[in-house]
């Protein structure tokens, strides 16, 4: 009934575990799929796809199954082309596409309409709470992934943590949520939210092992948000196989470029409000890019329970993705301060076309205007001590990152065509502030007595 693509799903852990049974349901869904696209009416069945990617994993879908897929993605972009659909089947079928890359692995045109320097928004929707909303849901979804109970879980999960890792993993995406509840009680007139926060917090400080309590927990958190937002979450996580860590992975990325993606269009709103003069207003922007980077350090902590050997039995299969290919991140990059024509020139940025062009159309970065401004810009103390906190503040993850890296992948090569950590390395001493506007940051404090 259906074929199998390169003979690859031999590797597959459920198609070792389960041949039969999964055959079956496969076999079920392809039909199912092709009478759908024949005649789009009823009920998409997402539930059953996702079921059958987490089963296989991305890279080992049946073709036969892809090409179903194939046959409804045309069906539902006729039927409505701005449905959470058409991008979900474009995702999924990312591989047979040739289309394959860093975006569509993290599903991100299901999470948010904008690209970098746009506010994250709610698909949908104008501007608003959406990163924190995001936020919040990835992180609860994570948590209730990570409690799920272990014996008979469906799909079946291949090298699953210990107990006390998945409890260690719950706890810290708790931790992370409970600023963004507190927010969006307030901006989403959410009052439930800052109850959920506070015991959210008491679990964390509780260090308890228990998952049934966390998941439960979780699972009140993710009811908050409409059933419409929950769905798009649950469609952006598509793995490439099927270890367990891979969801952790994919959702801690998936928040970060939802937060460089703020900290890009805070950049850029401030670089606007000193061009008209407006010191305060981007001094408090960039005040926020300096705590949103320091409360989210935390998604560090989070990617480094990632277990190495279980990160390099899916490496390989996302090849193609990388995180040089982040939008949000090199966005947020370039209009803090342009980079030099070297890294202009660079894989980093021949590998974000949109944010060269963006970089061109623009001409400077904040900071190149903050020191070429004859006026108050320049002179300002506090605004000179918020940018010189943000550069510090982009180090430190810069640091990090290395570290994690190196634990992680040691001496092989990057995802993204680099050498790996030679490469995370080369572009350490490639600070945001130019060696020759060093004299910026010797204003660091104002406060502080010359
Ligand atoms: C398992 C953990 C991780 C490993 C092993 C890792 C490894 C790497 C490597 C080797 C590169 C160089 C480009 C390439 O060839 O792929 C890179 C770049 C990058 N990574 Fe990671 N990374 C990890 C986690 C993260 C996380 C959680 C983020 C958060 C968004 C992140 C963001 C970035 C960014 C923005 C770049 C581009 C840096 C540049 O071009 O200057 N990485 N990473």
């Amino acid at each position: 009934m259906y074929a199998v693509r390169d003979g690859a799903a031999q590797d597959s852990a459920q198609v070792r575990v389960l041949p039969g049974i999964l055959s079956e349901a496969v076999a079920e869904l392809h039909d199912r799929l092709l009478d759908w696209a024949k005649l789009p009416e009823g009920p998409f069945p997402v539930a059953e796809v996702l079921g059958c990617f987490h089963s296989f994993g991305k890279h080992f879908v049946p073709l036969s199954l892809l090409q179903a897929l194939d046959a409804a993605r045309a069906a539902s972009v006729a039927q409505d082309a701005d449905s959470p659909l058409p991008r979900f089947l474009d995702c999924a079928l990312d591989k047979l596409d040739d289309t394959y890359s860093y975006r569509s692995y993290l599903g991100l045109p299901l999470l948010t309409d904008a690209r970098p320097p746009q506010r994250v928004t709610r698909p949908g929707s104008g501007p608003g709470s959406g990163c924190d909303e995001l936020l919040i849901l990835l992180m609860a979804d994570l948590v209730r992934h990570e409690c799920r109970p272990r014996e008979g879980a469906e799909p079946p999960r291949l090298m699953v943590p210990p107990v006390g890792l998945s409890a260690k993993r719950a706890r810290l995406a708790l931790r992370l949520l409970c600023p963004a509840l507190n927010r969006v009680a307030v901006s989403a007139s959410l009052p439930e939210a800052a109850e959920l926060s506070k015991r959210a917090q008491a679990l964390v400080d509780d260090r308890t092992d228990d998952l049934p309590g966390a998941r439960a927990l979780a699972e009140e958190i993710w009811r908050i948000f409409p059933e419409e937002r929950r769905q798009r979450v649950d469609m952006s996580l598509l793995p490439v196989y099927v270890v367990d860590d891979e969801y952790l992975f994919i959702r801690t990325l998936q928040a970060y470029e939802l937060v460089f993606m703020e900290l890009a269009a805070a950049t850029a709103e401030a670089g606007d409000a000193v061009r008209r003069g407006r010191i305060p207003e981007a001094t408090e922007l960039m005040r926020g890019c300096a705590s949103t980077l320091r409360e989210n350090r935390q998604l560090f902590s989070l990617q480094a329970t990632m277990r190495a050997e279980a990160f390099l039995k899916f490496r390989g299969y996302t090849l193609g993705s990388s995180a040089i290919q982040s939008e949000g991140y090199k966005a947020f990059e370039a209009l803090f301060a342009r980079p030099d024509e070297d890294r202009m020139g660079s894989l980093a940025y021949a590998s974000v076309p949109r944010v060269r062009e963006l970089v061109a159309h623009r001409g400077t970065g904040l900071v190149d205007d903050v020191v070429s401004a004859e006026a108050e810009a320049a002179a300002d103390p506090e605004l000179r001590a918020a940018l010189v906190e943000v550069d510090e503040t982009h180090q430190q993850w810069k640091r990090t990152h290395l570290r994690i890296a190196t634990r992680m992948i040691g001496d092989e090569p990057g995802s993204g065509n680099t050498d790996g950590v030679a490469y995370l390395r080369s572009v350490m001493d490639n600070k945001v502030f130019p060696k020759d506007l060093k004299g910026l940051k010797d204003l660091k404090d104002p406060k502080e007595p010359s």
